[in-house]
């Protein structure tokens, strides 16, 4: 094969890998793979409905995302998970008894959905570790759980997550979900602290897996966007991001765990 050939090649070949590249690194491909072609916003951003019996007669808060609820929330990166939390939690739903942990809680979103959707029964509880280091995130978090008409069936637990974890009972969730601080060396260690406190079949959740901190305006390597993004993307893949920790866990963890999703969360099940 003559050079001239060999050389055309293999810009092609590198021309399609970075490509690739690029687009594995987008926030759409890492939040939805294939999906992020073929869905609509409608089909990914599911509403709750967030009136219930216990709290049908609570008045709106008039405020934040869902101002005709009785909640203020201003956040709703639960909203993106709601279909695989229905899919991966389903045989959960409705049972007496059942028992959730969450690491991080914020405004109460995600612990809020799942008592309405997956802890339904009255005997089933969700525990929720925050720091709370902001004042007013936590007087959202309070009102909203007075929202519920069920305040009794969410136990607050306020401190570091490496300190509080310590303080629960072993093999007693059916489900941990991990969206804590998401630096790796405490996502690791929320990881192996509190896999102790799920029960044998019990699953744990991890946000953000293929997370990757947007890159600040003023960063820029080239001045043009959309290369200053990739090379921010690339070097932020394996850094300030969960996925380190969570590779680590899994490696480490592989005979005691099977993997049974993985997007832009990954669940596995204790076994
Ligand atoms: C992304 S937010 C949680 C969002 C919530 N799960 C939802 O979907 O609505 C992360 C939360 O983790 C909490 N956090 C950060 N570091 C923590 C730590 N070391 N221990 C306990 N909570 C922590 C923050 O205060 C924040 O409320």
């Amino acid at each position: 094969m003559k050079l001239k050939t060999l050389i055309t090649l293999a810009v092609i070949a590198a021309a399609v890998y970075i490509a690739i590249d690029f687009i594995r690194l987008t926030p759409g491909w890492r939040m939805y793979g294939w999906e992020m072609f073929t869905k609509t916003d409608d089909d990914v951003l599911a509403h709750p409905a967030w009136r219930t019996e216990a709290n049908a007669q609570m008045p709106a808060s008039g405020e934040g995302i869902f101002p005709d609820s009785p909640y203020v929330f201003y956040e709703g990166w639960h909203l993106f998970h709601i279909h695989d939390w229905e899919n991966n939690l389903k045989h959960l739903r409705g049972k007496p008894g059942i028992h959730g942990l969450e690491i991080g809680s914020y405004e109460g979103f995600s612990a809020i959905w799942a008592l309405q959707n997956i802890l339904t029964h009255p005997s089933s509880t969700i525990t929720c570790i925050d720091i709370f280091d902001e004042q007013k995130i936590e007087d959202r978090f309070d009102r909203n759980v007075a929202a519920t008409g069920t305040p009794e069936k969410i136990i607050k637990v306020k401190g570091p997550s490496e300190h509080m974890i310590r303080t629960l009972e072993i093999n007693k969730f059916d489900y941990v979900y991990i969206d804590g601080c998401h630096l790796p060396k405490w996502v690791l260690s929320d990881a192996v602290m509190s896999w102790e406190t799920l029960k044998p079949g019990g699953l744990m959740i991890f946000d953000d897996y293929t997370h990757i901190d947007a890159r600040p305006e003023h960063s820029r390597f080239t001045r043009i966007n959309f290369i200053d993004d990739y090379l921010w993307n690339k070097r932020g893949q394996y850094r300030d991001s969960p996925r380190p920790a969570i590779d680590v866990f899994l490696d480490i963890y592989a005979p005691y765990l099977e993997v049974v999703f993985k997007k832009y969360q990954l669940v596995v099940r204790k076994k």
